[in-house]
């Protein structure tokens, strides 16, 4: 991953220095598609984790989409039932990728955009939904109607991504790190999270819940406060705090519980609808 970045990043330099003359970005592109198709397989991600757990945002990769952009020249594609569009990135899966996703148990519905240098993995079902670049869905993760998943943003295993959530991106406003999804995690309909808030393994957030980078979240029970990430397992609902002891309240994440029987019942994946990953 860190070879291919680094052979990648006089090409990088140069497309995001903006000097480069049209027949050169011709070239830069055709070299930076390289990158963002090592994106697109998995190959790279725009996060690493250290030893410690901890996440790091891959600078290089967001400095690659973005030379990737600059370089672009924006044209007519037509992706049979796939969709149509005018841009200077292509999408991900075209006419006759239909093998590869058979093969990984993939479902896209018409009207799911995946974008060019976004990643889906095994078993994952795209309702009419938005995939943008850079983005990394793993296996067994549902996106549902109307939700989308932004640049760079890092979505784990057996994730339900409710309908109309927005998850946010890193270009535009640019941000540091991209948002995190852990495994089992489930967002509500219509939940927004941005600012590279990391939601950890197995936590429920209901419908309606936004989360950025400032909002504060709090333990309902305990008072306890997080700022930035959600803990595992915890279920957050949308709420309230009082600021400055004014009885002026303002919005806060609020943890009600932990997930029990009762709250996985509800949640419960569904089998039916996911795909299977077969090997010719
Ligand atoms: C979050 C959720 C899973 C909680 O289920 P649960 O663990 O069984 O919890 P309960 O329903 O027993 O609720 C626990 C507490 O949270 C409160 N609560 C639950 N959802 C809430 C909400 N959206 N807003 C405010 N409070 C909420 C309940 O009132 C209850 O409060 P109490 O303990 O003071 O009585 C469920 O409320 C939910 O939002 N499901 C997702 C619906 C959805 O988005 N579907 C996808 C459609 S595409």
């Amino acid at each position: 991953m860190i070879k291919l970045l680094k052979k990648l990043e006089p090409f990088i330099e140069e497309g995001l220095s903006g000097a480069a003359s049209i027949s050169a970005c011709e070239t830069l592109n055709a070299n930076l598609k390289l990158g963002i198709e090592a994106l697109g397989t998995g190959r790279i991600r725009a996060i690493w984790r250290s030893e410690d757990g901890c996440y790091h945002a891959n600078e290089s990769v967001k400095r690659l989409i973005l030379a990737y952009f600059k370089t672009g020249k924006n044209e007519p594609f037509n992706i049979s039932r796939l969709s149509d569009g005018f841009d200077c990135i292509q999408l991900r899966y075209k006419t006759g990728d239909e093998l590869y996703l058979q093969q990984h148990g993939i479902r896209i519905v018409p009207g799911a955009i995946v974008r060019e240098g976004a990643f889906l993995g095994k078993n994952t079902v795209m309702m009419p939904s938005f995939v943008n670049i850079g983005a990394y869905i793993s296996e067994g993760t549902m996106v549902d109607t109307w939700a989308t998943i932004g640049s760079c943003a890092q979505v784990g295993k057996r994730v339900h991504i409710s309908g109309g959530v927005g998850i946010g991106g890193v270009l535009e406003p640019i941000g540091a790190q991209p948002v995190i999804i852990e495994d089992d995690v489930f967002i509500g309909a219509r939940s927004e999270v941005a600012e590279g808030v990391i939601i950890r393994r197995g936590a429920v957030l209901s419908m309606g819940v936004y989360i950025g980078k400032s909002t504060p979240i709090v333990d309902a029970k305990t008072g306890k406060k997080w700022i930035g990430y959600i803990p595992e397992n915890a279920v957050v609902v949308p709420g309230a705090i009082d600021v400055y002891g004014t009885g002026i309240s303002t919005y806060a994440a609020v943890v009600k519980k932990y997930a029990d029987d009762s709250t996985r019942s509800k949640l419960k994946l569904d089998d039916t609808f996911r795909g299977e990953a077969r090997s010719l």
